[in-house]
């Protein structure tokens, strides 16, 4: 069953950008506002011990779908936020190198590469994937699981497994954020350190992000303040386990309460990447339309000869397309590509064969 398909006429087909809400995300936020809302881990009272439960049960539910346990899922405001914490964390470690590539969002790649750090660039192959067979020598390794331009899953599992051959003790890092909207994640089955992604990627509201730590004992609470200290002593404080350590400040609760709801919706409809499939042939077909992605990718990504993609984007935009044009925060890539900003149309589990037909035509109205 389709649940939400297009807003207000519009044809929307940016759901990398963010996902569109189904119904019952909405209504599952709504009712916790309206009947249940207090603050967790803050109070005794029979509605906020209630609350206390929805987010220990949104926790279980996040850890289930990810393959991990309770205690490793730290809830955050989303990958940037993630990302952020997690460099800060690393710094304290005091890693001498990190890996990246030119597959990294500026979210992922540039918090990492401003802790002191030697950076060193994971070689891509012919089709632009992280070359497995060519994984640095690191003491931390960021692996984008799958690109926001390129949107091809990378072979998490054996990058992870190549880069412990080369050190031990690499400390892996994964960007999840577009990957976990198309594949199912299981992190122990990776062996990853580290994994995040954000909620509004999968239908759930911004705010809300996921930060998966291995082995959160290792590494100390890098944002400070309510709820993650145990005990305040005149000159020093005791912090709370994981992964309240983690959690300052009052967390995004109706975000959280909303986030397994929209789990499940993915769950049960991930994109259907037939519509790709048949909007990259259509498009390969338009004089003018310079195609970026494979015909399997979980997005299609173009450039049109003689126009700018954000002239681009106005045109269609005022025809009812949204779509994401620019460099995608991912400069990287675009200028390995050659090029200083794409199109990009990117699906959600409410598109239909109709919303790709209607978009083609709007294109084909443009380019003429
Ligand atoms: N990172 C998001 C995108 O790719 C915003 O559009």
């Amino acid at each position: 069953m389709q649940e939400k398909t297009q807003v207000n006429k519009i044809i929307y087909l940016d759901a990398a950008a963010t996902y569109q809400k189904s119904d019952a995300v909405i209504q599952k936020m709504a009712d916790f506002l309206h009947n249940d809302y207090a603050n967790a881990g803050r109070g005794v009272c029979e509605r906020a011990v209630k609350v206390d439960d929805m987010i220990a049960q949104a926790r279980r539910d996040v850890a289930k779908f990810i393959g991990a346990t309770d205690r490793q899922v730290v809830f955050v405001n989303g990958t940037t936020d993630a990302m952020n914490m997690i460099a800060q964390m690393l710094k304290q470690k005091n890693v001498r190198t990190v890996a990246v590539s030119d597959l990294d969002h500026h979210s992922a790649r540039l918090p990492v590469e401003n802790i002191g750090a030697m950076v060193v660039v994971c070689p891509l192959d012919d089709k632009y994937n992280i070359d497995v067979e060519n994984i640095p020598n690191a003491d931390v390794l960021l692996i984008t699981a799958m690109s926001n331009v390129i949107g091809v899953p990378q072979d998490v599992r054996a990058i992870i497994s190549n880069a412990k051959k080369q050190n031990p003790d690499v400390i892996t890092v994964v960007d999840a954020a577009q990957y976990v909207v198309h594949n199912q994640i299981d992190v122990t089955e990776w062996g990853c350190d580290f994994l995040c992604w954000s909620g509004h990627k999968i239908g759930a509201d911004t705010g809300v992000g996921v930060m998966f730590i291995k082995n959160p004992d290792d590494f100390n609470p890098v944002e400070f303040g309510g709820g993650m200290v145990l005990r305040v002593d005149e000159n020093s404080s005791v912090w709370n386990t994981a992964p309240d350590k983690f959690e300052a400040g009052t967390l995004p609760l109706t975000q959280i309460i909303g986030l397994p709801v929209a789990i499940d919706a993915l769950k049960k409809n991930r994109p259907d990447h037939n519509l790709i499939k048949y909007m990259y042939a259509e498009l390969s077909k338009i004089d003018g339309v310079r195609i970026i992605t494979q015909p399997d990718a979980a997005m299609v990504s173009f450039v049109v000869d003689g126009m700018h993609a954000l002239d681009f984007g106005a045109l269609v935009g005022v025809r009812g397309l949204c779509v994401r044009v620019g460099n995608m925060c991912a400069s990287w890539i675009c200028k390995k590509l050659g090029i200083d900003g794409c199109v990009r149309i990117s699906i959600g589990g409410y598109n239909t064969m109709a919303d790709a037909q209607a978009a083609i035509q709007i294109i084909k109205d443009v380019i003429k």
